[in-house]
């Protein structure tokens, strides 16, 4: 089944996701001397929050690993990660960076704030990557009318950077660690943090910059098939297995291959990480949409679309 090789295109992007997953799983000591010790996530995921929150003020979360946010189309919204939580894409890098070792003494973060600005500027000019390999025209111009009776209304819309696209875990009912664990509590703290936090030419926003929703955001699907294994944990290996019932989907598979399964769009099952669905944070549960509506040959035809993206 596995077709084709994640190659040249995407290996820096990997790279630099593999590295950043593995300095997330190492002991941290903290911005104010505290030690935390976080689960292993595997390749292209980390408990950011808990990690961050565990540096900043010493107050580790319920674990809530996340695939690492879209690069791309970052322009597009206003807030951004899994839980729209996060108003400011400065705030968000300059919160990466402290939590990431750059030095705190005080309130007095110790890094280069033009480089965060730079950085931030750039990430906003990346856009998808294309589908690399073969794509079946006819067949996804069929696979676009399920798209728009399926899908397009909760992950195509035109308010993109508003709150349309939230959606209440009664309704998507995936994992929902988390959501939970960035509540009004530790919004309340880090909204402290960057009003009181001083480095040299950042001004502390004028309106709160982080927010709790309890929610989970219904993603842009451009570059979706780069974006494997799905759901914000990772816990769905292909885009078949997405638009199977939960309870059908694998129970545990392996991450960290770049061996791609063009036919059901993922990751093939391989790669040192396993991942094991049955533990806290990892639920493969719910975004059940589509499962039971298509039949096979028409989910082909949806995931032949979603290449297209
Ligand atoms: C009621 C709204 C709703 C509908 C309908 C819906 N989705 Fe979603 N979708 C969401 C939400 C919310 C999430 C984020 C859930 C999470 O990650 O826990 C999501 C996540 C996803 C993801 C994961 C993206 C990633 O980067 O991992 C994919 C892929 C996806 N949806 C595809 C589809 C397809 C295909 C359909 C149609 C068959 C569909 N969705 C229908 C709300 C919806």
């Amino acid at each position: 089944m596995v077709q084709a090789e994640w190659g040249r295109i995407q290996a820096p992007v990997s790279c630099v996701c593999i590295v950043a997953a593995q300095a997330y799983a190492l002991p941290r000591v903290s911005a104010r001397g505290a030690v935390y010790t976080p689960p292993r996530s595997g390749p292209g995921r980390n408990n950011a929050f808990g990690v961050l929150s565990a540096a900043l003020f010493g107050e580790p979360t319920l674990y809530g690993p996340a695939k690492f946010g879209l690069a791309w189309n970052l322009q597009q919204r206003t807030w951004v990660h899994w839980d729209g939580n996060t108003r400011s894409p400065l705030v968000r890098n300059l919160a990466a960076s402290l939590g990431l070792g750059a030095p705190l003494i005080g309130q007095r973060g110790v890094l280069e704030f033009a480089a965060v600005e730079r950085h931030t500027r750039l990430s906003e000019q990346i856009r998808p990557p294309r589908y690399p390999w073969k794509n079946d025209a006819a067949l996804a111009e069929r696979g676009r009318q399920h798209f728009e009776a399926q899908c397009a209304s909760c992950h195509v819309d035109t308010q993109a950077a508003g709150d349309a696209r939230l959606y209440a875990l009664d309704d998507v009912k995936t994992d929902s660690n988390r959501a939970r664990l960035f509540d009004d509590h530790q919004a309340e703290l880090y909204n402290r943090f960057f009003a009181a936090l001083e480095v040299p030419g950042y001004e502390p926003p004028r309106e709160p910059p982080v927010r709790s929703t309890g929610k989970y955001v219904a993603p842009d699907l451009a570059g979706v098939w780069a974006r494997s294994p799905y759901l914000h944990n990772g816990s769905v290996r292909t885009m078949m297995e997405l638009l199977t019932p939960a309870a059908e989907r694998a129970k545990a598979f392996h991450r960290g291959t770049r061996a791609y399964d063009e036919s059901d769009m993922g990751y093939a099952d391989g790669g040192p990480y396993r991942f094991d669905t049955t533990t806290p944070g990892n639920s493969a549960a719910g975004h059940e949409y589509g499962t039971t509506d298509l039949t096979v040959q028409q989910k082909r035809e949806l995931i032949e679309y979603l290449k297209t993206q």
